[in-house]
């Protein structure tokens, strides 16, 4: 199991993925990127340009497992206002058909390494909606301690959102 960087290798596995049904389902956030720009886009805004006003630097990773792909995170280098009240450092997404085998888990364990020793931050920020029971017990493994639950004013309509710290 590792984590790379979109590579055009995983790419059909990537769509198969995206195509899994219920990744549009109403309500929920739209998992993955087009595939179209999703490589592109995760090198610009790792070097910090071509980004959306008020966007901050990320680095994205696909864990692969089996030469096949499993999900995606997303490392924010830094909180802004928005992020600090939603979103947070780190979000990710597990293909429909992989989830409950403990992926999530371990691949937000992988991008805690990567936190501390690339970005050198101490101390992620990582949220979730309250009712996400599963990000809930991912977040939770990884020893994340809840600060607070907050309203938010989202695309979605309101959420509360549960807001972690994870020491490093
Ligand atoms: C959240 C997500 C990444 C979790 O990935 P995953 O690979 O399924 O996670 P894991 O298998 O490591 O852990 C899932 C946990 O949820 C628990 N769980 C799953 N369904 C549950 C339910 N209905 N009630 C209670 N717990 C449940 C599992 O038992 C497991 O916890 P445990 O190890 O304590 O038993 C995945 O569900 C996903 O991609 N969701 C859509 C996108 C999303 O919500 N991203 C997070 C945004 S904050």
């Amino acid at each position: 199991m590792e984590l790379i960087r979109p590579n055009n290798r995983y790419l059909d596995s990537y769509i198969e993925a995206s195509n899994e049904y219920d990744l549009y389902s109403l309500n929920v956030e739209v998992l993955f990127d087009s595939p179209e720009t999703v490589i592109q886009k995760s090198i610009d805004y790792e070097n910090g340009v071509n980004m959306k006003p008020g966007y901050v630097r990320a680095t994205t990773f696909w864990l692969i497992d089996n030469h096949e792909f499993i999900g995606e995170i997303n490392i924010r280098h830094e909180l802004n206002d928005n992020l600090l009240r939603y979103g947070g450092h780190i979000g990710y997404g597990i293909r429909s058909s992989m989830r409950n085998k403990g992926y999530g888990t371990k691949m937000l364990q992988m991008a805690l390494v990567y936190c501390k020793e690339t970005l050198k931050i101490n101390r992620v920020l990582v949220t979730c909606d309250e009712n996400n029971i599963c990000s809930r017990r991912v977040i939770e493994k990884n020893s994340g301690i809840l600060e607070n639950i907050i309203i938010n004013y989202t695309e979605r309509g309101i959420v509360k959102t549960r807001r972690y710290w994870i020491d490093l």
